[in-house]
């Protein structure tokens, strides 16, 4: 164990690996669990737009104002929204040796704004680990979903069950309703499911059965990595 510590600790020191991942998947597909996985393993931050919006919104801001009246419909927030908390996001120092995606991009036209963005920086996107679930598991996933104010843990009450945390300290995500689950499909399906033939020309997905166990997911993905 102090071994596998040890290789865990020189692998950040040296930066991790460099690799810009994009995890793309329906509402509840298990994008946020995983990355949180990845983070630990690949030593690379995640970029969730949803959790940009959600920050946005708790801080007030004008653009988190302008996001939740879409979050709240279950819709899609404005690609012009969106591409700029992007942005933003993408100067901060820790995105220089790569970056899980999560939820981004939701439309074409945001995959084909980030190619443009990330060729200027002189990047591209490595893969595209897609996820796949069945919507019949969709609904029970996302209203089941509990998160943890204080450290963001992803539980799920069958699933997943907090153990150590304290009841007060979690929390549902307002849009984690079934009739706005409903809507954020219908979304998906309209919008954001063309995005991944837009990277399957570019030969870059990686299909993932997103009905396994968290852990087994977690290691497919590592695998087809490498
Ligand atoms: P966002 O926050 O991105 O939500 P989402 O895409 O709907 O996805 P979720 O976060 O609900 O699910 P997830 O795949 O992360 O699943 P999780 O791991 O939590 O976006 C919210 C809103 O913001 C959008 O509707 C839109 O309005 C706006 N928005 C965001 N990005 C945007 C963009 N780019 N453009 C425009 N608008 C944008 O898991 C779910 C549950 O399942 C948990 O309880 C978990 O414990 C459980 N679970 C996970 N894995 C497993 C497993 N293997 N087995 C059993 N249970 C599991
Ligand atoms: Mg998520």
């Amino acid at each position: 164990l102090e071994i596998v510590w040890q290789i865990k600790i020189k692998y950040k020191e040296l930066g991790g690996v460099k690799m810009n991942l994009m995890l793309l998947g329906a509402p509840g597909a298990g994008k946020g669990t995983q990355a949180k996985e990845l983070i630990d393993k690949y030593g690379i931050p995640q970029i969730s737009t949803g959790d940009l919006f959600r920050e946005a919104i708790g801080n007030k801001t004008e653009l988190g104002m302008k996001a939740k009246e879409f979050m709240d419909n279950g819709q899609l927030v404005p690609d012009s929204l969106t591409m700029s908390i992007v942005e933003e996001r993408f100067k901060q120092p820790d995105c220089q040796n790569g970056f899980i995606l999560d939820g981004f991009p939701r439309t074409v036209f945001q995959a084909e704004e980030l190619d443009k963005m990330l060729s200027k920086m002189g990047k591209k996107i490595d893969k595209v680990v897609a996820l796949e679930v069945r919507d019949s598991e969709i609904v029970e996933r996302i209203t089941g979903r509990r998160i943890s104010k204080s450290t963001g843990k992803i539980y799920h009450i069958k699933h997943n069950p907090p153990i150590d945390e304290k009841l007060e300290d979690l929390y549902q995500r307002e849009d984690d309703t079934e009739e706005i689950v409903v809507k954020r499909l219908t979304a998906y399906k309209n919008q954001t499911a063309p995005v991944l033939d837009y990277y399957k020309t570019q030969g870059k997905v990686i299909s993932v059965d997103g009905e396994q166990e968290v852990s087994k997911i977690t290691a497919d993905i590592m695998k087809i990595l490498g």
